[in-house]
């Protein structure tokens, strides 16, 4: 009778270790973060690697969750579906939380600010936000820069483009005579090409923020604690500051 208690234990401890051992593999240590690599100061390539605010911001949360981060680079277009589908656990792409995309995933806390402004070339006629009627507006697919352009000029003023950095060499040569963009970007964009400029016309204020699966409420949690957490030990700033001197 001893004997066979001690053999059912024994069965038990090994069940007991198979499992825990299983739900070790299942539970993937790995935060899978889509971005849309060409978006500076936030995301774009060092070499082949992703470096910038985003990267920085996103290995930190990472870190905080006990997981290793992976950066997944994809079309800005396709990271809302990546999200939902699971082949990426968050969305961090300097997105703006908007309640359009609010009806495809959930957003966490906002971590940055982000500005809509429009690019022209120096000397343009084109002065404010109402002289951009009748002209031909270039903007990244599927950003709000999008939608705004779309839903202000109408369809046939907008050229899309798969990111910000071909719209403005669009720009440059004359195909187009704007650009609708995030103001960092922005800036990015004018200091490494000729001849562009930067209205002083703000379009919009945005708030910049990561996406994550509506299935997933607890990883949210936990993004959203985690950020709480960076903003107070300031390490939020540091990042932001050390990508974006203060003018
Ligand atoms: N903030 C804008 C948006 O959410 C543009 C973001 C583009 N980001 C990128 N990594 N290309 O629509």
């Amino acid at each position: 009778m001893k004997k066979f208690a001690r053999i059912i234990a024994l069965v038990m401890a090994v069940a007991l270790m198979a499992t825990l051992f299983a739900s070790c593999k299942k539970e993937d240590n790995v935060l899978k973060m889509g971005t849309n690599a060409a978006f500076p100061p936030y995301e774009y390539y060092e070499g082949d690697k992703i470096v910038g605010i985003d990267a920085e911001i996103g290995a930190l949360i990472a870190k905080k969750l006990d997981m290793e981060l992976e950066i997944v680079d994809m079309d800005f277009n396709g990271i809302i579906a990546a999200v939902q589908n699971g082949s990426i656990d968050m969305g961090m792409a300097g997105m703006t939380k908007d309640p359009d995309r609010e009806k495809s995933v959930n957003f966490s806390t906002s971590y940055a600010t982000g500005v809509q402004v429009v690019i022209v070339k120096e000397g343009s006629a084109i002065k404010s936000i109402d002289d951009l009627k009748g002209k031909k507006i270039g903007v990244q697919e599927a950003t709000t820069g999008d939608s705004y352009a779309t839903s202000d000029f109408g369809e046939e003023a907008v050229k899309r483009y798969v990111n910000g950095a071909a719209a403005v060499q669009d720009l440059q040569n004359g195909s187009i005579d704007a650009v609708i963009i995030d103001n960092e970007p922005a800036k990015a964009f004018v200091a490494a090409n000729e001849g562009l400029t930067i209205l002083e016309t703000e379009y919009t204020v945005e708030e910049y923020a990561i996406a994550v699966s509506k299935d997933d409420p607890e990883l949210l949690e936990k993004i959203n604690k985690a950020i709480a957490e960076l903003k107070e030990e300031g390490k939020i700033d540091e990042i932001i500051n050390k990508y974006i001197p203060a003018e």
